[in-house]
C-alpha cells in the first residue's frame, strides 16, 4: 500500500495483505485479504499509530521512511497488543530507541508477554491526554473490544478517531476511503467482521459507543485498523454496530444443517418451504460445504436459527459439530431456535445439537424433529408445517 494523506501531516503507511484467507488461525476466512492500518501523525512531535504484522515490517518501515526517517518517531501509541497489529513495533523501536510506546496498563503487559522487549512504556488511562503540537490525541481504554488491552486514540483538533479492530473489515483494497469502493460489499465485509470477531461483546460495544457518544466527541473521519476508513459517512458504520450490538433483528431464518445420504436434506428444504410460505426470508446452508465465516454473517440479523444433523454414532456429524463450536462462543441474544434430524435407529443428533442450542444461550421454541430413515409425504407435510409455525414465531418476535 502506498503512503496516503488522509489529513493535512496524518498519513496512511500500512500495508495491504492480499494474499491472507485464514484469520485467528482458521476460525475466519478472509477471501478478500485484509490489510494492517497504521497511520503517522507529524507534528511538533511523531507518533505512529499501531505498526502492522511482522512479515509487513520492511514494508511499513518503507512507508514511513517515504515521510520522515524512522528515528525521528517519538512515540508509537499501542491501541493493541495482537501481532496483526504489533508485529513490525519491536523493528521500528530497534531503528527509534528513544521512542516511548503508550498503551493501556494491560496493553504493557500483554507486549511484554509477546516480545519480553525493555521498551521505554507509558500507562495511559480513559481521558489521558498526549500534546502533539497543534493537536492532542485523547486516550478511552476500550476493554474487550476485542481484548483486555484494547484502546481508541481520538484526535480532537482533526475529528478523527483511531479505534484499531472496532469499525474494521478484512478487505484488501488499493482505494483507502468508505467513498472510493463498493458500498454493498463494504457493509458485507464490516458485518462478517462483526459477526464473527464482535458479536459476543455485543454489550460492551453498545456501551462503549454511548460512552463516546456522552462525551460529545465529534467525530469526522474513522480510521480502523483494518479495511477502508470512514470518511463520507462515518456514521454509517456506528449506527450499523449499534444495531449490530443490540442484537436487532429481521423476520429471516437461517438453516444451518449437513446430512449423510440426503434424508435431512430434504427436510431441510421442506422446512425452508414452510417457511417461506408464511412469509419469512430463509437462507439454507449445507455446512459441509459452505463457508462458515458467511453463515455466521447472515445470522447476523436473522430472527430465527435451525440446526440439523443426521445421526451419527448417536451425535451430530462433524462439519456441524465444528460449526455448533463456533456457535456457542457467540451467544446471540434475541433470536429463537429449533433443532432436527434424520435417524437410522437410536438417534441422538437432535437431542445433542439441542445441548449446543442451550449453552449459547438461544431459547429452542419447538420440540426436536425427529424423523427415521427417508421421509415419506406425511412427514415432509409435517416438516413443512413445522417451518411454517416456526416461521410465525419469528414473525411474531
Ligand atoms: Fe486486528 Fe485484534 O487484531
Amino acid at each position: 500500500m502506498s503512503v496516503i494523506k488522509i489529513l493535512p501531516d496524518i498519513y496512511s503507511v500500512g500495508v495491504i495483505d492480499w494474499d491472507v484467507r485464514h484469520f485467528h488461525g482458521h476460525t475466519y476466512t478472509t477471501k478478500r485479504g485484509t490489510t494492517y492500518n497504521a497511520y503517522l501523525i507529524v507534528d511538533e512531535k511523531t507518533v505512529l499509530i499501531d505498526t502492522v504484522y511482522g512479515n509487513f515490517g520492511a514494508e511499513l518501515i518503507e512507508n514511513i521512511t517515504q515521510i520522515i526517517p524512522v528515528e525521528k518517531i517519538d512515540y508509537v501509541i499501542a491501541n493493541h497488543v495482537e501481532i496483526d497489529h504489533s508485529g513490525a513495533l519491536p523493528e521500528i523501536l530497534k531503528l527509534s530507541p528513544k521512542a516511548k510506546v503508550i498503551g493501556t496498563e494491560k496493553c504493557k503487559e500483554g507486549l511484554y508477554r509477546h516480545y519480553y522487549g525493555n521498551w521505554n512504556f507509558q500507562v495511559v488511562k480513559t481521558a489521558d491526554k498526549l500534546n502533539l503540537g497543534k493537536r492532542t490525541l485523547t486516550f478511552i481504554e476500550a476493554p474487550m473490544i476485542h481484548w483486555p488491552d484494547s484502546m481508541f486514540s481520538y484526535c480532537p483538533e482533526e475529528e478523527l478517531l483511531l479505534p484499531n479492530d472496532a469499525f474494521g473489515q478484512h478487505y484488501a483494497t488499493s482505494e483507502r476511503f468508505d467513498d472510493e469502493v463498493d458500498q454493498c460489499l463494504l457493509m458485507e465485509e464490516a458485518k462478517k467482521y462483526y459477526a464473527n470477531i464482535l458479536w459476543p461483546l455485543s454489550g460492551l460495544i453498545q456501551k462503549k459507543i454511548e460512552d463516546l457518544q456522552k462525551m460529545n466527541f465529534k467525530i469526522k473521519m474513522i480510521a480502523p485498523s483494518h479495511g477502508v476508513i470512514w470518511r463520507k459517512d462515518p456514521m454509517k458504520i456506528i449506527n450499523a454496530y449499534l444495531s449490530w450490538a443490540k442484537n436487532e433483528t429481521k423476520p429471516k431464518v437461517v438453516i444451518v444443517y449437513e446430512t449423510m445420504w440426503g434424508a435431512t436434506e430434504k427436510m431441510a428444504r421442506r422446512l425452508a418451504a414452510g417457511i417461506s410460505e408464511a412469509g419469512v426470508e430463509v437462507k439454507i446452508f449445507n455446512i459441509a460445504s459452505s463457508d462458515r465465516t458467511e453463515v455466521l454473517t447472515e445470522m447476523l440479523d436473522a430472527k430465527g436459527f435451525l440446526f440439523g444433523s443426521s445421526t451419527h454414532d448417536n451425535d451430530m456429524l462433524p462439519s456441524l459439530a465444528a460449526f455448533m463450536e463456533l456457535f456457542k462462543g457467540l451467544k446471540p441474544k434475541n433470536r429463537f431456535s429449533a433443532c432436527f434430524g434424520s435417524y437410522g435407529w437410536a438417534g441422538g443428533a437432535v437431542k445433542e445439537i439441542e445441548e449446543v442450542v442451550k449453552i449459547a444461550g438461544v431459547k429452542i421454541v419447538q420440540p426436536g424433529l425427529s424423523i427415521k430413515y427417508l421421509p415419506d409425504d406425511g412427514e415432509l407435510k409435517k416438516c413443512y408445517e413445522y417451518g411454517k409455525e416456526f416461521a410465525q414465531k419469528v414473525k411474531g418476535g
